[in-house]
């Protein structure tokens, strides 16, 4: 028995990594007309659309491989779309970052943001909460991931007998954004042990946070290819794994920006809530679903707060009331340190995509307040440095009060 777990931790470690070496990130301010061009490279072998093109204007960050570049180089200088180099090598970032992960001492200790947690460290953090902070904490498991790792949401709570409004946090839904995760345990830390500062978010309102929506993908991105996005489901056939776990919820699914080719990034899987992880916090907010006032997911990157919807360039009927909310959550932040965020429906500011998390809490689940932060707007793009971590996270969570506020003063009974 012990053999083989030495056996299988060593294959772990020893799992060959995606190598990114030789890979470029450039980035393009294109044109209409330029866009359409590189847009027809975005499911190309060797070519990665870190983020995807917006409507109008704005940055486009295109990650190449070194098999593709002169060509691609060529392609450029022939149709004079210039462009700046965001990276020169992106396999350096990730060397550094992996020295560094090994480097920094793991859990068990003080929560610390100066590392990214892994999966397993984050649920452990959890159980320690719920054993030290008995009145406040509680654990519920929401079910297991396809790779059988355990989905669990703590349930902060200081009181009401499960009466009060709810504000419901995720993050991790895409793999590699590992600040996502990061956040959401930011917010727990602050909310549960920070009590003296933050006592006024838990009062009048209940926080339930997934801090890792997509497990297997986020672990995945930390033992075989830090780049990947997408869960780890294996297919009927093919070898191409994993769902678009943000095109795969059932409201107006594949409709718009998602793919039916399961080797796409942005493939919305064989059928809405194919993803079992997508099912279980499905099945988690039905429950809650008439007390949960607000709902955010944490991606990265770019600095947007994105509102519903994301299917349709059409707005909410109380889209001034999702704006003006982010706006002022988008001060809070910046007076704290930030730079300012790009405010609008994900269709208006970013582009049309389909089935994504925030449309279906809105458009199903009747979570009137539903937001996408996409966290940072740096050259690093989602290699972001572990230095940056704590920054990232302090300067957002003042926005996160200004939501907690808001639920507390517009829903709670106390109000
Ligand atoms: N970057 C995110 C994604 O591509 C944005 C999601 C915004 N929401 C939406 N429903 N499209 O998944
Ligand atoms: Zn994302």
């Amino acid at each position: 028995m012990r053999l083989i777990l030495v056996a299988v931790l060593l294959g772990v470690a020893l799992a060959t990594r995606v190598s990114y070496e030789g890979y470029k990130v450039l980035r393009f301010n294109p044109t209409g007309d330029q866009l359409k061009l590189l847009k027809h490279f975005s499911n190309s072998p060797g070519f990665d659309f870190w983020n995807e093109p917006r409507r109008y204007g704005g940055n486009l960050d295109i990650m190449v491989s070194p098999a593709q570049l002169p060509f691609f180089l060529t392609y450029l200088k022939q149709n004079s779309i210039s462009f700046t180099v965001l990276n020169e090598n992106v396999q350096t970032l990730i060397d550094a970052e992996i020295k560094h992960q090994e480097a920094t001492p793991k859990a068990p200790r003080a929560i610390s943001f100066d590392r990214y947690y892994r999966h397993s460290e984050i649920n452990a953090y959890l159980e320690e909460l719920a054993e030290k902070f008995r009145d406040l904490v509680t654990l519920e498991s929401i079910g297991r991931s396809y790779e059988d790792r355990d989905m669990v949401v703590i349930k902060i709570s200081s009181g009401g007998n499960g009466t009060r409004p709810v504000v419901l946090v995720d993050g991790g839904i895409h793999a590699r954004e590992w600040i996502a995760p990061a956040m959401t345990l930011y917010i727990i830390n602050q909310l549960v042990e920070n009590s003296t500062a933050n006592g006024a978010l838990t009062d009048a309102v209940d926080w339930y946070i997934l801090p890792v929506l997509n497990p297997d993908g986020y672990e995945f991105s930390h033992t075989n290819d830090r780049l990947w996005r997408k869960s780890r489901s294996r297919p009927a056939s093919g070898s191409c794994y994993g769902a678009d776990q943000n095109r795969n919820w059932d409201f107006h699914w594949m409709e718009n920006g998602a793919s039916n080719q399961r080797c796409s990034e942005i493939y919305a899987g064989s059928e809405p809530f194919s993803e079992v992880e997508n099912r279980n916090l499905r099945d988690f907010a039905e429950a809650h679903k008439n007390r949960t006032k607000l709902y955010l997911t944490f991606h990265s990157y770019g600095n947007y707060l994105l509102y519903p919807w994301g299917y349709t360039s059409d707005l909410p009927s109380d889209w001034r009331t999702l704006q003006d909310l982010a706006e002022r959550v988008d001060r809070a932040q910046v007076a704290a340190g930030g730079s300012p965020f790009d405010i609008g429906t994900s269709t208006n500011v970013l582009y049309a995509a389909a089935g994504g998390s925030d449309d279906y809490m809105k458009g199903v689940k009747g979570v009137a307040l539903s937001y996408t932060a996409e966290l940072t707007d740096t050259a690093y793009g989602f290699e972001l440095p572990a230095s940056y971590i704590l920054p990232t996270v302090r300067q957002f969570f003042e926005g996160v009060r200004v939501f907690g506020t808001y639920v507390k003063d517009n829903f709670s009974a106390k109000s």
